[in-house]
């Protein structure tokens, strides 16, 4: 949010609201002088309302009056209102609540997205928003300093920042990525290197710088993490109501029992020597859900599970070795030696490493000691045993978070070669003033002091010598400048340091008395530094001061140092025997942390102490810092006992003071908020006016002045240095950010209307020439098509006509040889007339006759021979016969072929017995009274007509019956004569002479009726396959008295055949035969009427004759 145009005034300030466009008249402290009917939900107005409350006012620059105690007060009024997040000027005051408040939403991540830095609530996401934009925008790499002592909320300050960079720069798979291993680091590094104190539950135990880097979009491209001296003597010791580094707790309660069966652990932490016994688990803290967020974040940040399990067996490898106990002997020669007490330990250690057990043990027990190029091993006391165990595990342990910096580094580092842009944020360990501080609160206050240094450097000092360098009138303003304080510690000389690096190096017997006696004889003066011998050179009676113990009066405060334990700390030293041990270890991370181990590099140059070299790291640090734009947040912790939204006002003021917020004000509030060279500021803000826009052609101040001239800012709002442009307010920047932003957004409008129109006119152009080409083409291209018409138009017209043309000649010519052709037949026939009316007398009349008959004679004969030497075979069912060669012959072939046949068959004749012939012509006879009108006729076909069926001859049975028929018979056989009276039949004995039809008694073998044939009028046979006929007697008869007779013959055909021949010889005429289904028979009772019926009740020949009624038979046949 903004406030344009707004007039500045020393008691005040006008401005016109972005949200609703109302003007406000607002006085610096006090009450809004005017305030029109404010829409409720104008947030920019909200904020400033809340900012200019003269109780709680957000920006206490504009507090009034500016004493210590409206300072506090107005922190405590905004904390009782939950406002944590306070400023002076562009520094965020932070106090810590203790409690989660609903102010980290997403939704609050949008509503800072973008802001104006002095139109929201002040908040932290502010400050990392103004610090983002400034470093996409601006190009200016960020540094974010959160500084307060232990429990102030800083590593909650630097997630929050990180979680906000995150949230609001552009998404994207490989983008996200990136901030997710960004943000995932903190619960690694939270475990392995935070632990519970006193004054904080998760107490940063080693200082944190983190660069994050961004392409030129604003991108996260990766980051580096750089760590500070770990307090690693917490490994070994802590005091009571404090906790080991987490990771312990965590992996004890958190792994699974695979897990810590595979790591030789037990879940109970009472087991381990190095744990806490008091205070093993926190409340409201999970360390299992914890041990498992670690897990996921390694696997995010993209550690193998290999890597992760070496990890954790060193970890457990440093707890296990704090099990490791030590029992005191005696050797031969009176001296105390050390041995293991419990193997069990120890083995367990050596698997989890690979190594040999004895080698461990014996650089845990003895010592090599190089003496005029002997080697001694010396035994060790137990003290000197467990030391050297402790030694060992510290340097285990902090080599091991060295390694998971670097391994993190690994993950997230950018590729060399991008141009990046980089923000920093710093999470230092906070100042700290224990009951017994020794030599690791010695190094973090020194920190917290370098810190306090850049604070004063870079924003009271380095902003007063400013002005006085630019001839800017300026009241100084008085500040408590540390750089004494730094000095005392780390001048290379004579400082704390560099004294206790000489005591360290120094041969002789070194203690931490010849230690503090030299501070005392080199600082006896120093306004900064106590002792107990300072203070009996002064008088100065205070029991809290112990001699073993010096006192620095540090910005934060004086805290009293207790030497004991400084030069062991300070030279950190470890066995080189156990270096060497570790070296030897299969186990590769820990292989990899002790290089020195190896035994061909050894050296003899001591390693530098753990004093300097945490000084050359600060220093880098503060070289980096001081390379960057920097941006605070400071932070307030309002009470001791971490109760929520519990003030503390003694504790805050000492804070307060400490912290130099209230000389930040003054210089704030006295001072410019803003300052830029004049090349710069023209260039960012020459669009502003028509004189300096494109291009300046004077000096740049004389442009920077004409263009502020022309905007009309107060003038004690500007003011003009030798290379700088100064101003005053934030709000007057603002504006004329907010002014450029608009002429910027015209600027790329009237670009964007100049490329839009050249776009437009170019793509025009083209377009146009493009279309005059398409549509020159396609006019070719139609006069082409209407070319090749007309063309094949004119071709085919042309093929017409010529073919018109040669069709006619072609028909002339043909006329032409027509006529010729007929010329030339006329003319022939012509000659030939003249010729053979000339020449006829020459030839012989009928001379062409002859030869015709010539040759068919000769074709005729030779027709003739080839029959007569092809002649079919005389089979008379061979019916084939060559063609006739030529038509003319056809008749006569056909001729002769039927006079063959004919020929043929009477040959075929001539060759028959008179028994064959007549039986031929009994079965020609039997085929004309038969064929077509019987069916019993096709199956009598194949039976011989044998005439005698009974052996008349050979019985003598029928001898009389012979002797009747004497040489006249012609037929015997066996027939069923059928009753009239009842329709059944009776066998009966017939015989067929050339006179007479006999009927005889088969049993008596006599003949019963002897009928002459002349008596037979008529026979009537069935049209089926049956045997049943009825011969018709003449009426006069005598045999005939009785009636017709109703026969049934197994040989019908041939009985009937050969009666109707045996009639034709004798009589001459033919015997009338009837075939038929219905006839009427003559009985001596009168006429019955027979009716053939087929049935299949009926045999296949025998019928059934059956009575109906006296006049009527049926016959069923079959
Ligand atoms: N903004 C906040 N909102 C809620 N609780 C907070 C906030 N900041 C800090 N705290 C609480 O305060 C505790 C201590 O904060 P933090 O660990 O950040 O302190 P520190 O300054 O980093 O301390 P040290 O120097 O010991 O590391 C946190 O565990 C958390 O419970
Ligand atoms: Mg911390």
């Amino acid at each position: 949010m903004n406030f344009p145009r707004a007039s500045i005034s020393g008691a005040g300030f006008t401005a016109l609201c972005p949200g609703c466009k109302a003007r406000v008249k607002v006085a610096l402290g006090k009450q809004l002088l005017h305030k029109r009917q404010l829409p409720r939900s104008c947030p920019a107005m909200e904020a400033t309302t809340s900012r200019l409350d003269p109780a709680a006012v957000g920006d206490l620059v504009l507090l009034d009056p500016l004493t210590e105690e409206s300072l506090l007060h107005t922190l405590q009024e905004r904390f009782r209102r939950s406002d944590i997040y306070t400023y002076i000027g562009n520094v965020v005051i932070s106090v810590n609540p203790y409690q989660s408040l609903p102010i980290y939403s997403p939704e609050k991540v949008q509503e800072y997205h973008n802001c104006n830095f002095f139109a929201v609530k002040p908040h932290i996401y502010a400050i990392a928003d103004d610090a983002y934009r400034s470093l996409r925008d601006r190009d200016r790499d960020q540094c974010i300093l959160i500084t307060g002592e232990s429990g102030a909320g800083k590593t909650e300050a630097s997630k929050l920042v990180m979680s906000y960079v995150a949230a609001v720069c552009s998404k994207g798979e490989d983008v996200d990525k990136v901030k997710e291993q960004l943000l995932q680091s903190n619960p690694v590094l939270e475990a392995f290197g935070n632990a519970k104190t006193v004054r904080n539950d998760n107490s940063s135990r080693f200082g944190k710088y983190m660069d994050v880097e961004f392409d030129f979009k604003g991108e996260p491209l990766g980051g580096v993490i750089s760590n500070y001296l770990l307090e690693k003597s917490r490994i070994v010791r802590h005091v009571k109501g404090e906790r080991n580094f987490h990771i312990f707790y965590q992996l004890l309660a958190g792994g699974s029992a695979q897990l810590l069966q595979q790591l030789k652990l037990r879940q109970d932490c009472w087991h381990y020597s190095y744990l806490n016994r008091e205070s093993s688990s926190l409340p409201g803290v999970d360390d299992a859900a914890n041990f498992h967020a670690m897990q996921d974040a390694m696997r995010v940040i993209g550690f193998s599970p290999d890597e992760v399990t070496a990890l954790l067996e060193v970890t457990a490898v440093v707890l296990k070795l704090g099990n490791v106990q030590l029992s005191s002997s005696y050797q031969a020669s009176g001296m105390e030696s050390c041995s293991i007490a419990e193997p069990q330990e120890l083995q367990e250690i050596c698997e989890l490493i690979g190594l040999d057990p004895s080698v461990l043990e014996q650089a845990l027990c003895s010592r090599t000691v190089k003496a005029r190029d002997e080697t001694v091993l010396t035994t060790l006391s137990v003290p000197q045993g467990y030391y050297g165990r402790d030694a060992l595990a510290k340097n285990i342990y902090s080599r091991l978070f060295d390694w998971l910096v670097n391994r993190i580094n690994t993950s997230i580092q950018v590729k060399p070669g991008k141009q990046r842009k980089v923000m920093g944020v710093l999470d230092i360990y906070g100042f700290e003033i224990f009951q017994d501080n020794g030599f690791e609160q010695f190094i973090i206050n020194y920190c917290n002091e370098k810190l306090q240094q850049i604070f004063i450097l870079m924003t009271l000092k380095e902003e007063q010598e400013e002005y006085v360098r630019e001839g800017i009138q300026w009241t100084p303003v008085e500040f408590f400048d540390n750089s004494i304080i730094c000095n005392l510690i780390e001048n290379s000389k004579c400082g704390i340091l560099a004294m206790l690096d000489e005591e360290c190096l120094r041969p002789g017997v070194v203690n931490e008395d010849t230690f503090i006696s030299k501070l005392n004889q080199l600082f006896a003066t120093h306004k900064h530094y106590e002792s107990k011998e300072t203070q009996n050179a002064q008088r100065v009676m205070d029991a809290s001061l112990p001699l073993q113990c010096f006192r620095i009066h540090h910005y934060a405060g004086k805290v009293t140092y207790n030497v004991t334990g400084f030069i062991e700390k300070n030279n950190d030293l470890l066995f080189r025997d156990l270096s060497q041990a570790m070296w030897a270890a299969r186990h590769t991370l820990l292989h990899s942390l002790f290089p020195e181990g190896d035994p061909q590099k050894v050296s003899l140059k001591l390693p530098p102490t753990a004093g300097f070299q945490f000084k050359a790291s600060v220093a880098m640090l503060m070289k980096n810092l001081y390379s960057k734009n920097p941006n605070y947040i400071r932070c307030i912790k309002p009470n001791e006992t971490k109760t929520a939204m519990l003030f503390t006002p003694e504790l805050v003021l000492a804070q307060i003071r400490y912290l130099g917020l209230m000389e930040n004000v003054r210089v704030r509030r006295a001072g410019y908020a803003f300052r830029q060279l004049y090349g710069s500021f023209l260039e960012r803000y020459k669009m502003l006016s028509p004189r300096t826009w494109p291009r300046w052609a004077g000096s740049d101040r004389e442009g920077a002045e004409v263009l502020l001239a022309e905007l009309a800012f107060p003038p004690e709002e500007l003011a003009f240095g030798h290379t700088k442009i100064f101003i005053r307010s934030p709000r007057t920047l603002f504006d004329l950010e907010s002014q450029r932003q608009e002429r910027v957004v015209q600027l790329a409008t009237l670009i964007q209307k100049i490329f839009r129109g050249w776009r437009c006119r170019t793509q025009y152009q083209q377009m146009r020439k493009s279309q005059i080409i398409i549509s020159a083409w396609f006019r070719g291209h139609r006069q082409k098509n209407k070319y090749k018409q007309m063309k094949r138009s004119a071709l085919i017209i042309q093929a017409y006509i010529r073919g018109w043309k040669s069709r006619r000649l072609l028909w002339e010519l043909k006329r032409q040889r027509h006529r010729h052709a007929a010329a030339a037949t006329i003319a022939a026939y012509w000659r030939g007339y003249q010729v053979r009316k000339a020449y006829r007398r020459y030839f012989r009349s009928e001379a062409s006759i002859r030869l015709a008959n010539f040759i068919y004679r000769r074709l005729v004969q030779k027709f003739l021979v080839g029959l007569g030497r092809n002649l079919p075979p005389l089979l008379v069912t061979d019916r084939t016969w060559p063609p006739a060669p030529y038509k003319f012959l056809a008749d006569a072939n056909q001729e002769l072929r039927s006079i063959f046949y004919r020929w043929k068959c009477k040959k075929y004749r001539e060759q028959l017995t008179p028994q064959r012939k007549a039986l031929l012509q009994a079965k020609l006879c039997a085929s004309e009274l038969f064929k077509d009108k019987k069916t019993l006729y096709s199956k009598s076909l194949q039976q011989p007509f044998r005439g005698e069926y009974l052996g008349l001859t050979q019985n003598p049975k029928y001898q009389k019956l012979h002797a009747v028929a004497k040489d006249k018979l012609v037929m015997a056989d066996t027939v069923r004569k059928v009753n009239r009276a009842s329709g059944k039949t009776v066998p009966h004995l017939l015989l067929l002479t050339t006179e007479h039809l006999v009927l005889a008694d088969p049993k008596a073998a006599q003949p019963k009726t002897v009928l002459s044939l002349g008596d037979i009028r008529s026979v009537s046979v069935t049209r089926f396959s049956d045997g049943f006929l009825v011969l018709h007697l003449k009426e006069t008869s005598t045999a005939g008295a009785k009636g017709d007779f109703l026969l049934v013959s197994d040989h019908l055909i041939e009985l009937v055949t050969r009666l109707h021949q045996t009639i034709m010889d004798t009589t001459a005429q033919a015997l009338p035969l009837h075939i038929t289904d219905q006839f009427s028979t003559r009985f001596q009772k009168g006429d019955m009427a027979v009716t053939v019926v087929e049935s299949a009740k009926a045999g296949s020949n025998v019928p059934i004759c059956k009575k109906r009624g006296s006049h009527k038979m049926e016959v069923l046949v079959h």
